[in-house]
């Protein structure tokens, strides 16, 4: 029977993908990529056949590929140790899971992409994804990229549950560069309904960038953080100016932590704004606003620590 491979599966978007598509989809067959069964298996998706591997090494993947039919592809190396580690497994992973992908026949590929490819280049995150999107495009399959911006909600710790943690007990909030810069954070369960949407949507090779509905500037978010935490009183912050943070960190090797810190510091002082109008357009979707989605974030969270 087709299977649908879901690649990262034991992510942050991976795990809350595969609770929505597993409620929604009760008679699909869901193969969840992981690099450790272990982890998978504390998820406790019952419907989901999990398989041990690695995006780096094909081998290892083959037995998930056996009989699928549609491909979700989320692994990715996000924030890791070595830089090289980008390109390994953004690139060439993305390179053998197309290949598996052909093999078998897949008729939908769903890659999720950034929404920093869509902006100059400043990291080698970015380069990686975008390098991974022109394998996509150029692999013959039918396909759809999805280039969300900043997630977050749902079930795992995000950056915002840890800028929200910073809001709620520290006196200082430190800010990049002033804190002027945009940002439209997207609810995981909008990205996640797109992603399932997509699988058998009409419309085919194609890019969509999405965000939440709603652009806040740096401090402006971190006083809806505030409110939604229930912090009373001021929020003073500290403006760390991006040029500072990027001369103190120049010394330290390109290719190690600090080379990607680095990096990362010059990725957040750009505004992280996209346009929703085509994934309006071709979707069914209701994005939720920021408040609605701090409330639902909250909500779980609560009930998370009632179970545990
Ligand atoms: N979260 C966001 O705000 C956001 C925003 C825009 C785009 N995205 C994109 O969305 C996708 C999923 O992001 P996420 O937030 O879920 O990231 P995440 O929590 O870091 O999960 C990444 C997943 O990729 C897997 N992975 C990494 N290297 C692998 C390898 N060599 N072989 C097999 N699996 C590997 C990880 O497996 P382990 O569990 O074994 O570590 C994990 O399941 C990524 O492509 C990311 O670029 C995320």
């Amino acid at each position: 029977m087709a299977e649908i491979v879901v690649t990262g599966s034991t992510g942050y978007i991976g795990r809350n993908f595969l609770m929505r598509a597993a409620a929604m989809l009760p008679n699909a067959r869901f193969v969840g990529l992981t690099r450790s069964i272990r982890k998978a298996r504390g998820l406790g998706l019952h419907q989901v056949r999990f398989v041990e591997g690695n995006v780096e090494d094909r081998e290892t993947m083959s037995s998930a590929f056996r009989d699928a039919s549609a491909v979700v592809h989320l692994a990715a190396a996000v924030k890791p140790r070595k830089a090289a580690e980008f390109f390994q497994t953004n690139v060439l992973g993305t390179q053998n899971v197309i290949e598996l992908s052909k093999k078998a026949g897949v008729t939908r590929f769903v890659f999720v992409s950034s929404c920093d490819v869509g902006l100059p280049i400043v990291t080698r995150y970015s380069e990686s994804k975008r390098q991974a999107e022109e394998i996509v495009t150029q692999s013959g399959l039918d396909y759809l990229i999805i280039r969300p911006t900043a997630v977050y909600g749902g079930f795992g710790a995000t950056a915002m549950t840890g800028l929200q943690a910073l809001v709620k007990r520290a006196p200082l909030v430190p800010v990049i560069g002033g804190g002027k810069q945009k940002l439209q954070p997207l609810y995981v369960d909008d990205l996640t309904a797109i992603i399932l949407q997509a699988l058998t949507a009409q419309v085919r090779n194609a890019v969509y960038e999405v965000g939440g509905p709603e652009q806040f500037t740096h401090l402006e978010l971190i006083r809806e953080l505030a409110r939604a935490s229930g912090k009373r009183g001021p929020i003073f912050h500290i403006p760390i100016p991006v040029a500072l943070l990027a001369w103190v960190l120049a010394p330290f090797p390109f290719s190690g932590s600090f080379g990607i810190l680095r990096e990362r510091i010059l990725s957040l002082s750009q505004d992280k704004v996209v346009s929703n109008e085509r994934v309006m357009r071709d979707f069914d979707l209701t994005l939720t606003c920021l408040s609605d989605g701090l409330a639902g974030a909250q909500r779980l969270g609560s009930r998370v620590t009632e179970s545990a």
